[in-house]
């Protein structure tokens, strides 16, 4: 059993309470690799931001679940060493798909999981999360519930169309559970095809699509529910058409690529929305820069020319949202 707290991480008990008072939100980054977990880190360090790092089961599959432990562990020294006296790094589990997948990380250090029992009918739901609640919270980890199911695919989880949390369910569910964050519905999804060019309007000026408003009713009437919780947003990037461009410019294919306006994501941050899931955005900066490099340099095979790009591409973006979007910037 590794305490998170020997390895330097922070739970985010404290960190969404000033988030939600101080009307900002705490990004949550998914990473997978080194680049990735360098960029986020830099950018932290540089905006002096909290950040949560965000594994996910694919994620563990792909890099290991011990050498992702010890990275996170590696990001601590590594913000240090940067210059931050005090970093603040979670370390989450995203989207945990059972009660023995919560506990293996909360036995290897990580210092938050989340339960993601949302395509769970209500009353299993609550006994899932509950049981998770029971088991992290002594050794005081928190816990992200869900409630509400996204449109798109939730790693084990899928949906074909979303289902926005239900308000009068709220108060009962974080009651029952002792969750300590509640992750919503409100017309987010998961990927870079968030919405059908059907459910957009064509901007006539740049004919992009506009996707639908989220809804911003469900977010108040949540928040009436229960004032200053912690909410959760999942499915939260932006898909920058710049990347997008790019990437079909050197021979990608993306079509009809659509995400959540920043306007909107700035909107709910000032709000009860203390925790921002982004992990696309990443994807496609990084897929951006790797294509644009190998494209223009279609001799090199040295991965660092083509990797230190894309990292300074992702650093680039991760600043980007932590000052512009989310608000995060100068609390440390
Ligand atoms: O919510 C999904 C995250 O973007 C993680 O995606 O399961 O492909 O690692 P992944
Ligand atoms: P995006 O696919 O919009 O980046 O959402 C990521 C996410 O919600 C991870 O849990
Ligand atoms: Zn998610």
């Amino acid at each position: 059993m590794i305490n998170y707290k020997t390895l330097g991480l922070v739970n985010t008990r404290e960190m969404f309470a000033k988030a939600v008072k101080g009307g900002y939100a705490i990004p949550a980054f998914n990473f997978n690799n080194m680049e990735q977990l360098q960029a986020i880190i830099k950018a932290s360090v540089d905006t002096k931001s909290p950040v949560i790092l965000q594994v996910s089961k694919g994620a563990r599959d792909y890099a290991n679940q011990t050498l992702l432990r010890y990275m996170a562990e590696g990001a601590v020294a590594y913000a240090k060493e940067l210059g931050c006296e005090k970093p603040e790094i979670v370390l989450h589990l995203d989207h945990g798909d059972s009660f023995e997948t919560c506990k293996s990380c909360i036995d290897m250090g990580f210092s938050s999981v989340m339960i993601d029992g949302s395509h769970l009918p209500y009353e299993e739901n609550v006994a899932l999360t509950k049981k998770v609640v029971e088991y992290a919270h002594q050794f005081d980890v928190t816990v992200e519930g869900e409630l509400g199911v996204l449109a798109g695919v939730e790693d084990e989880v899928s949906a074909e169309e979303s289902h926005y949390t239900k308000p009068e369910e709220v108060v009962d569910f974080v009651t029952k559970t002792g969750c300590d964050s509640l992750a919503i519905s409100i017309g987010t999804s998961h990927g870079a095809y968030k919405f059908t060019p059907e459910q957009c309007t064509v901007d006539p000026e740049t004919g992009r699509l506009l996707p639908p408003p989220l809804a911003f009713d469900v977010l108040a009437a949540i928040e009436e529910q229960l004032p200053g919780f912690p909410i959760v947003l999942h499915g939260s990037s932006s898909v920058p058409q710049e990347d997008v461009d790019t990437i079909n410019q050197y021979g990608g294919k993306l079509v009809a690529a659509v995400g959540i306006p920043e306007e909107q994501l700035r909107q709910a941050a000032k709000s009860a929305v203390c925790k921002i899931n982004i992990d696309s955005d990443s994807r496609l900066a990084m897929t951006a820069a790797v294509r644009k490099a190998l494209a223009e340099k279609p001799s090199e095979f040295d991965p660092r020319k083509y990797l230190g790009p894309a990292r300074d591409s992702m650093q680039k973006l991760y600043m980007h949202k932590i000052v512009n979007v989310l608000g995060s910037n100068d609390k440390l």
